[in-house]
């Protein structure tokens, strides 16, 4: 096992590690950079035959569980965006439980690392026999999902260890960007668009390498953190999940509460529980939002609440004037592409939470790594 984590001292923190490179075989073959013979776009062998139908649907479902429906749902607005179809959001337990209405001109994505976990198969199952289209998109090829979708792609991040997902997080955003760019690469109105988020594609792994030096400031960050009981994470757009997913390693992991909340409803409860102790990480990255996440942190202050601020590199001044008690600072990269490297840090962050805290990394109690059973 040693020999297998090489110079790391658990699977996580290999995998943490991997993903620049994790990154570019996900990548690799299927972005074409483009030339005088050749237009920007992307290459997704597994769905060629069934974009045109994707394109026509009525409606395009997201299902999955835990990590990986955090990964669809940081896709669904450049999806929305780029096809202009409506992407409604299932957690696939929830989907089975309501029965769900699902049609023939319905496409529904399962998202699963595993391939193998029993409600999102059971999901698939039960959209296949109404009709719709159904895509996989999973890191294991051969699994159950992959065998019983109509078309996908595989998300090749290479075996995952550690029962938190890391690696298989960020290359499935990466494979769902793709997959939002092919289904949107006939229209011309956004070729600009696709063009920037494929060059910020191929400029990927090296950002992750330079997000990845952050890991000392997690350590101590991580250190100022131990003790407490409670970490809130608030996040919005593209980084709503981010924030969900942040506090999901958290919890997991570390074994201590935290909760992602989407800021637009902070003053729907949540302001109610800020104060001098409870720490709040806020994600004020650059995208459209960002200004709505200002007012945010402004809000949050006024109330004397104990800040973290993750921002681009250099906006910290403009992100938090009053100042923060911790500042992240990640670098910037397209809006869309922005979740990739903004969950790195967290993951650190849990990471460190976790050995500091004396827990088990690799294996966090109670939980599995496939769940398949209901
Ligand atoms: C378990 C794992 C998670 C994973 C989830 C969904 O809870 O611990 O890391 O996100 O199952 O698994 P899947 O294989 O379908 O992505």
């Amino acid at each position: 096992e040693q020999i297998k984590k090489g110079n790391y001292d658990h699977f996580m923190q290999k995998e943490i590690y991997e993903q620049p490179e994790s990154l570019r075989t996900t990548l690799r073959g299927r972005l074409i950079p483009g030339d005088e013979s050749k237009v920007k776009g992307v290459l997704l062998g597994g769905l060629k035959a069934h974009l045109r139908t994707i394109r026509r649907s009525r409606r395009i479902l997201f299902i999955g569980c835990g990590t990986s429906f955090h990964a669809a749902l940081a896709t669904r607005p450049l999806v929305e965006e780029l096809s202009e179809v409506p992407v409604t959001m299932e957690i696939a337990s929830d989907f089975l439980d309501r029965r769900a209405p699902i049609y023939r001109e319905d496409t529904a994505v399962f998202v699963s690392q595993s391939g193998e976990t029993a409600d999102t198969l059971q999901a698939l199952e039960y959209a296949k026999s109404h009709g719709a289209l159904c895509v996989g998109i999973t890191n294991t090829v051969g699994s159950a999902i992959s065998r019983g979708t109509d078309c996908g792609v595989h998300i090749n991040a290479g075996c995952e260890i550690g029962v938190a997902s890391t690696k298989a997080y960020t290359s499935q955003i990466a494979v769902m960007t793709m997959l939002a760019l092919a289904i949107g690469e006939d229209a011309i109105s956004t070729r600009a668009r696709r063009e920037a988020i494929i060059d910020g594609l191929l400029d990927l792994p090296g950002v992750v390498k330079e997000v990845l030096k952050l890991d000392e400031k997690m350590k101590e960050l991580a250190a100022t953190l131990m003790e407490e009981q409670s970490l809130l994470l608030f996040g919005r757009g593209y980084n709503y999940a981010t924030a969900l997913e942040g506090a999901l390693k958290v919890k997991e992991l570390a074994l201590m509460h935290s909760e992602g909340i989407l800021a637009g409803e902070m003053k729907h409860g949540p302001l109610a529980l800020v104060d001098e102790t409870l720490p709040i990480i806020v994600i004020a990255t650059r995208d459209s939002t960002c200004s709505k996440q200002q007012s945010v942190i402004q809000q949050l202050q006024a109330r004397k609440g104990r800040l973290i601020v993750m921002c681009a590199k250099g906006d910290a001044a403009i992100m938090c004037p009053n100042g923060a008690s911790y500042v992240i600072e990640v670098p910037h990269i397209q809006d869309c592409l922005q979740p990739i490297i903004n969950i790195i840090p967290l993951q650190l962050l849990a990471y460190h939470l976790t050995v500091l805290r004396g827990f088990n990394v690799d294996q966090p109690r109670n939980l599995a790594k496939s769940v398949t059973t209901e």
